[in-house]
């Protein structure tokens, strides 16, 4: 039986008729499941640094773990959807030196990665400010270009939907680290410099943005709820960004200032926030047999 399969789907393969993707042309882009990543750019610290963190951070095995590069994730663990924590650093050089590489009395021939990165001005990717600044790439902007390069390899992704967190911490400043301000501080300046930086690597038919699925003149939501998502055959390729932080329980959320004044539908945004609908809520509340996202949290 097998010998006879085998050579037939060979020759559909050799005259190019076999369907590379085999989906129903009417699933809608939410009507999937992905597997997902949480803190996907993360990578443990060194060990040198270990008696400093372990001085400073409560439970401290609970961040002794590494991802892949990103590519490798999508490539190698079939992963479809990541978790970014975003820095905000106008300037450059806001984070660096990471206090605890000056305290673990790190040399730059030491350190777990060339601190250089740090200094150049752009929006920062790593988990916890001066005390767990390790991961598989440094600005969103490498991050976005790694994810680029390999979806141009790959056009028929199904979407990437990438969770923006938008990290508001400052936790070392009493011993001698970054102190409230930008690093806590993401006015409507820095948040449009998130939709710049990912404009500046993706063009717009790589994106899914809101004023792709607003119809006419009503809001996102209505858009939602009478047309629903996109098909998903028409947004193979593509990466959709939300940002994590919750409106309702999360004080630096940004959803207020990013859709005050003529943006409450996230009109010329390009990245979705947290909504009160279930089905506009693309983070947390899509139905559950609609269920786009199993986060794998390590
Ligand atoms: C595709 O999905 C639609 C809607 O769920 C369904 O009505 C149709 O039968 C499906 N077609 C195939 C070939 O599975
Ligand atoms: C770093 O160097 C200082 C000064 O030599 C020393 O007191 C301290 O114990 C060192 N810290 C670590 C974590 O090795
Ligand atoms: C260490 O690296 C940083 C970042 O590249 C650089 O600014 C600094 O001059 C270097 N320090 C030494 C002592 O080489
Ligand atoms: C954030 O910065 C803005 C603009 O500089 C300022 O008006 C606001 O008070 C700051 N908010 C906090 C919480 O520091
Ligand atoms: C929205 O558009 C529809 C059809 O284009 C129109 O009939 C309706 O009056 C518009 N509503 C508003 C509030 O502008
Ligand atoms: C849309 O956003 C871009 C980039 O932030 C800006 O340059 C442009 O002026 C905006 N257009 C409108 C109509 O708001």
């Amino acid at each position: 039986m097998l010998s006879k399969l085998v050579p037939a789907s060979l020759a559909l393969l050799a005259h190019g008729t076999a369907a590379p993707y085999n989906t129903n042309s009417s699933l809608r882009m939410n009507q999937i499941q992905v597997i997902g990543t949480h803190n996907s750019y993360h990578r443990e610290i060194s060990l040198a640094e270990r008696e400093i963190f372990e001085k400073y951070v409560p439970s401290p095995e609970s961040y002794y773990y590494s991802h892949s590069s990103l590519p490798n994730q999508l490539t190698h663990q079939a992963i479809r959807s990541l978790e970014l924590d975003l820095h905000s650093d106008e300037k450059g050089g806001l984070y660096y030196p990471p206090l605890i590489w000056t305290l673990s009395n790190l040399t730059n021939a030491t350190t777990p990665f060339d601190g250089s990165v740090l200094l150049k001005p752009g929006i920062k990717v790593f988990h916890v400010t001066d005390f767990d600044p390790n991961a598989v790439c440094h600005t969103f902007v490498d991050c976005l270009t790694q994810l680029k390069e390999w979806s141009d390899h790959n056009t028929k992704h199904v979407p990437i939907i990438i969770d923006l967190e938008l990290k508001t911490e400052a936790p070392a400043c009493d011993a001698g680290g970054v102190c409230p301000g930008e690093a806590t501080n993401w006015t409507l300046p820095r948040l449009l410099n998130v939709d710049a930086e990912i404009m500046s690597v993706l063009p717009r038919k790589q994106l899914i943005v809101p004023d792709d699925i607003r119809v006419g003149n009503l809001s996102l939501e209505e858009s939602v709820l009478q047309h629903g998502w996109p098909f998903l055959d028409d947004v193979r390729g593509r990466f959709m960004f939300f940002f994590d932080n919750d409106p309702s329980s999360d004080p630096n959320s940004p959803a207020k200032l990013y859709t005050a004044d003529g943006h409450e539908s996230l009109q010329n945004r390009t990245v979705f926030t947290n909504g009160k609908s279930p089905r506009y809520n693309v983070n947390l509340c899509f139905p559950p047999n609609e269920r786009r996202t199993i986060f794998i949290s390590l």
